[in-house]
This record gives structure tokens, C-alpha cells and sequence, in this order.
């Protein structure tokens, strides 16, 4: 079997290869990634010369390049990681996002309807429903809530969602969707709330909570998501979509505590800076679905995931401080300069 992973240079399709190689050594990984400023090829440097794994560097948007990749490749399975994924970036500049997290999506399931796959997997995101108010915490996400998107990055993925649905109804592709709660874990880029919080906790540096830091999210340990990503490749059904999410619901300002706690930081850090334009609320997902069809739970608790995380943020100085310290400064900035 051979998997073409998109964005394998990032967050989770870095740590969906490492995934793969683990539970499936007997199938051949292709990596496409352009390697935007969220991908780093170093999280991918100790498979990079092995057996049944390539990394080829190429844009989802560039047709030709896509098509000769299959024509020469033929994968079996696509799983699409690859997008434009930060909700403050999408903000300051939408075009990006709509070109690769839309278009791109349209040319890689152009490139399977030409060369034939057995599955496109579309990774997706529970940003595509909107928010919950805080007030309801009988409310969930399912499969069936409308898509009411807020930000330019959760319109973009709501776009390529529908997309994806019509090419599977009008040209029968064999594709399944999934829509995640927000992950964490090793490897995520330090512009997202967790590793950002970490990475300036020790520096000493600031920690900007936007607006009150009641925003809600329900956080996945990011080996739970690769799991359940699995999981749809085997069993999952052609057409369908199914909610991820570990029923672990935390307010901003709670996690920033507990990462200021568990590296014996002061509280003082925290700064409460000018919140988010169009900030969602609260997301929560309902996993039934996934639950009762594939039998998927996740495996890793908050207290658990949460001191691994940290744990490999301390050891693993050498992927991130080149970040922090490099053009990243710039957004970082322009992102918190005036804030
Ligand atoms: P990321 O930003 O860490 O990684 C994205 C990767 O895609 C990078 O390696 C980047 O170089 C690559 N890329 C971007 N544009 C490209 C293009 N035009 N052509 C080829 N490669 C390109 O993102 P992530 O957090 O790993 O998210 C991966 C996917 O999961 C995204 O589709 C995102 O919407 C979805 N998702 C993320 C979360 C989360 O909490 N991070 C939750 C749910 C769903
Ligand atoms: P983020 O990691 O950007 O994920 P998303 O917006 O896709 O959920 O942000 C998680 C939450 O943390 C969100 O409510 C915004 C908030 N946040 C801050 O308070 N400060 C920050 O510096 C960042 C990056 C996020």
C-alpha cells in the first residue's frame, strides 16, 4: 500500500507518518509538503533516508507537479494535511488560505479521479461548525450541526468540506472527511495556543491570553487524532464524515495556569491582551459516532498529555528555539507588538 500524506512536514501529518510507521511498516509513505513556514523537515529527519518513505517538496496547488507525482507514484491512499492552519494568520491575510486550503484540496482529488485511489481523506477541522455558547454545556457538535463558520481559516476548511462531499456525490470519489477538536502534542508549530504558552514560559517572556481567556476548547492528545485517522482508512465508509474529539473541555486561561504550574513559573507572566476579531467561543465535540462505528476512543488523558507535551518541549529545544528566535520574531510582532 502506498500513502500520500500532504503536509507531513507539519503538526499532525508529521506525527500521522510517524503513526503509520509504526502501526503499518509495511506500507510506503510519500510526504508532500512546500514546506511553508509551518513546516520544518527536521521533524521528519530520522526517517528521511529510509526504505518506503519519500519526501517530495511540492505545492497541492501545483497541478503539473501533482499530476506527475501520481503518474510516477500511483498512491493508494491520500490523506490531505496540507493547509494554512493558524485562525490569527487567516485574519491578517485570508487569500492564502483559500488558494491552498480550497483550491489545492480541488486539484489533489482532481489527481485522484485521473490516476483512481482507494480513499481521499480530507482532514478537517470541528471549527467548521461555529461556536457553542458557554451557557449550554449540553450542547455538542455532531455530524449533523450546520456549518457556520467564523474565520476566514474555518470557512476555507467548511469550503474544501462541501467540495469534497460534491465530488464524492457527482464523480463517486472514495473520500471521507473527519473533523477534529484542537490538537496538541509534539511538533506543533509555537504560534498555537500550547506550544506558544510553553515556549514563552521559558523564556520568561509575557503570556497573551486574548480577551478574558474563557474561550472554551476540547483538546485531543494529537496521537489520539492519527489514531482515529487510521481507523477511518480501514473501516470508515466512502462518503462519510465523522466528529473527533475526546471530551476534554478547558478554558484558555486554565491551561496557561497549569503550564505556568507544571514548570514552576509565576502567574504574573499572564498578560491579558486585546482578544481575537470574531472569537469563537466554545467547541465541543460529540465523538459518538466514530465511537459506536469504528469503536475509536482516545487513549491519552489531559493530565497525561499535557506533561508529555512539556516534557518534550524541554527536551526538544533544538526544533523550536530556531523558530522562536528566526523570521517567526516578525509575525510574532506584528501579531503582539500593538496588542
Ligand atoms: P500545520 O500548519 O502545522 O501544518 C501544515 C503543513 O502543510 C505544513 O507542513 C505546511 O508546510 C504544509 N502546507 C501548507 N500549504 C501547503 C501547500 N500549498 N502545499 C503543500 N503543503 C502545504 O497544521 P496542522 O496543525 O498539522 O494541521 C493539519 C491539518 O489538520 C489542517 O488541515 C488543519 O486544518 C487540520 N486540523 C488541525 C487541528 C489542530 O489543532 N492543529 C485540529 C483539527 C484539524
Ligand atoms: P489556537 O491554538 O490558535 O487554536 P484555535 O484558535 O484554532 O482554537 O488558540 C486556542 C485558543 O487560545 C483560542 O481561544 C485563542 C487562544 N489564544 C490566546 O489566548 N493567546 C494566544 O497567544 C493564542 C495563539 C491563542
Amino acid at each position: 500500500m502506498t500513502i500520500l500524506v500532504t503536509g507531513g512536514a507539519g503538526f499532525i501529518g508529521g506525527n500521522f507518518i510517524y503513526y503509520e510507521r509504526k502501526h503499518h511498516p509495511e506500507d510506503s509513505i510519500i510526504c508532500l509538503d512546500s514546506l511553508t513556514y509551518a513546516g520544518n523537515l527536521s521533524t521528519l529527519s530520522p526517517i528521511l533516508d529510509q526504505p518506503n518513505f519519500r519526501f517530495v517538496k511540492l505545492d497541492i496547488r501545483d497541478r503539473a507537479g501533482v499530476y506527475q507525482l501520481f503518474e510516477a507514484e500511483r498512491p493508494d491512499i491520500v490523506v490531505n494535511f496540507a493547509a494554512e492552519s493558524h485562525v490569527d494568520r487567516s485574519i491578517e491575510s485570508p487569500e492564502i488560505f483559500l488558494q491552498t486550503n480550497i483550491l489545492g484540496t480541488q486539484v489533489l482529488m482532481d489527481a485522484c479521479r485521473k490516476y483512481g485511489v482507494q480513499r481521499f481523506h480530507q482532514v478537517s477541522t470541528d471549527e467548521v461548525y461555529g461556536d457553542l455558547p458557554l451557557d449550554r454545556p449540553d450542547l455538542f457538535f455532531t455530524e449533523e450541526t450546520p456549518l457556520h463558520t467564523s474565520s476566514p481559516y474555518s470557512a476555507s476548511k467548511a469550503a474544501a468540506d462541501l467540495l469534497v462531499m460534491a465530488y464524492h456525490r457527482t464523480y463517486g470519489l472514495p473520500a471521507t472527511i473527519s473533523r477534529c477538536s484542537n490538537n496538541y502534542g509534539p511538533y506543533q508549530f509555537p504560534e498555537k495556543l500550547i506550544p506558544l504558552m510553553i515556549a514563552n514560559a521559558l523564556n520568561d517572556k509575557p503570556l497573551p491570553v486574548y480577551g478574558q481567556g474563557l474561550n472554551v476548547r476540547d483538546w485531543l492528545y494529537v496521537e489520539d487524532h492519527c489514531k482515529a485517522i487510521d481507523l477511518i482508512l480501514q473501516k470508515g465508509r466512502a462518503g462519510a464524515i465523522y466528529n473527533i474529539g475526546g471530551h476534554n473541555e478547558m478554558k484558555n486561561i486554565d491551561i496557561v495556569k497549569l503550564i505556568c504550574k507544571e514548570l514552576g513559573k509565576p502567574e504574573s507572566l499572564i498578560t491579558y491582551v486585546a482578544d481575537r476579531k470574531g472569537h469563537d467561543m466554545r467547541y465541543a465535540i460529540d465523538p459518538a459516532k466514530i465511537h459506536r462505528e469504528l469503536g475509536w476512543l482516545p487513549e491519552t488523558g489531559f493530565s497525561d498529555g499535557i506533561v508529555k507535551t512539556i516534557g518534550w518541549y524541554l527536551d526538544h529545544r533544538s526544533w523550536w528555539e530556531p523558530i522562536v528566535t528566526g523570521e517567526y520574531r516578525n509575525y510574532y510582532k506584528r501579531m503582539y507588538g500593538g496588542r
